[in-house]
């Protein structure tokens, strides 16, 4: 996700468990091949094998038009070592879509087809090519096209984001429109959209007939959803879900690791990822609020330390 889930953050994710894949944020593609340190900068897991540290696949995904030039880049993401390649025809942001990206394609099926069908042809039959849409662009009238386009042009699996690009990122996600164009042995299509908890996953199963899913922003918010996932789906008991301090442990290694070096940014990425964590963790708002307006490491670090005395169970009264 772009901004928010790097390669630090697919690191502490896939190590806490439950992910079988992840995706880059994307890279766009306009009209030319890209030079290899764009792909290392978006995807440093090209150096350790396409993988992350626990062993996760990475698939670098593309944002473009331009079928021939998103199959000259695909190609070199996997010369570069990219275990997959996953084609981004759901973003809504308005400067991609002016450049002819993302989810303003939906309005065309057939070119959706042919950029797949192009990047597929571009890399070596055993590499997956994917591919991750909306329900449609203002409404979902096309989708079982785009979806029948996307299949027969071999793609390996596609995420359906459950709402057009009209919808944004508005609730509700509406997973049973996905059930349409998913068959009864359909095993490579993603349900994706509003799977905040272990609730949630189920029924966006039931609702879609998916198999599989695909997190956003419910992996910010809690960190250790996979796992409690992929527990329940596999009938275990339920896990307890990761206590606050464990988490906030984790916010602070994160933001020394990964978020405090740029002096002109220090504490961004860890603000931004308070605000999703906030909607499972009531306590996040505290830390929140007290390195809101803290631009200094050492001030960083201190205020960790007094948030955990002010949240933890044990504290004096
Ligand atoms: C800040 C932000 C950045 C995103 N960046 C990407 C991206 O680079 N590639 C992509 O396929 N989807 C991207 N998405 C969309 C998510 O992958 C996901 O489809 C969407 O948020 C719906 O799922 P959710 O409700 O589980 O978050 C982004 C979403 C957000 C909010």
């Amino acid at each position: 996700m772009e901004g928010v889930i790097d390669a630090p953050m697919r690191r502490l994710l896939t190590g806490l468990g439950g992910y079988s894949r992840c995706v880059t944020e994307f890279i766009r593609v306009t009209t030319v091949l890209l030079p290899e340190k764009v792909f290392l900068r978006l995807c440093p897991e090209l150096e350790t094998d396409g993988q992350t540290e626990s062993g996760v696949p990475v698939y670098t995904q593309l944002l473009g038009s331009n079928a021939q030039c998103l199959a000259a880049n695909a190609r070199r993401a996997v010369e570069l070592g990219a275990p997959g390649v996953d084609l981004n025809f759901g973003c809504p942001a308005k400067t991609v879509n002016n450049s002819l990206g993302g989810s303003i394609l939906l309005r065309e099926p057939q070119k959706v087809a042919s950029i797949v069908r192009a990047v597929r042809d571009a890399v070596p039959a055993e590499v997956p090519v994917t591919a991750k849409i909306r329900l449609g662009y203002d409404n979902s009238d096309a989708l079982a096209e785009i979806v029948q386009g996307v299949r027969e042009a071999g793609a390996t699996e596609l995420a359906i984001h459950a709402r057009t690009k009209f919808d944004g990122y508005k609730p509700p996600a509406w997973w049973a429109e996905v059930a349409s164009v998913v068959q009864p042995d359909d095993n490579m299509t993603y349900i994706n959209g509003e799977i905040w908890n272990v609730d949630d996953s189920v029924r966006a199963r039931l609702a879609s007939g998916c198999r599989h899913l695909m997190l956003g922003r419910g992996a910010l918010a809690a960190p250790d959803l996979a796992l409690r996932i992929r527990a329940a789906a596999a009938g275990q008991a339920p896990l307890a879900p990761m206590a606050w301090l464990d988490i906030s442990q984790h916010v602070e290694a994160q933001f020394l690791r990964s978020d405090s070096q740029s002096p002109r940014h220090v504490g961004n990425r860890t603000k931004q990822w308070l605000a999703y964590l906030k909607r499972t963790y009531p306590e996040a708002n505290e830390l929140f609020a007290r390195l809101r307006t803290l631009r200094d490491v050492n001030a960083m670090v201190a205020a960790f330390a007094e948030h955990r005395r002010a949240v933890s169970p044990d504290r004096l009264a």
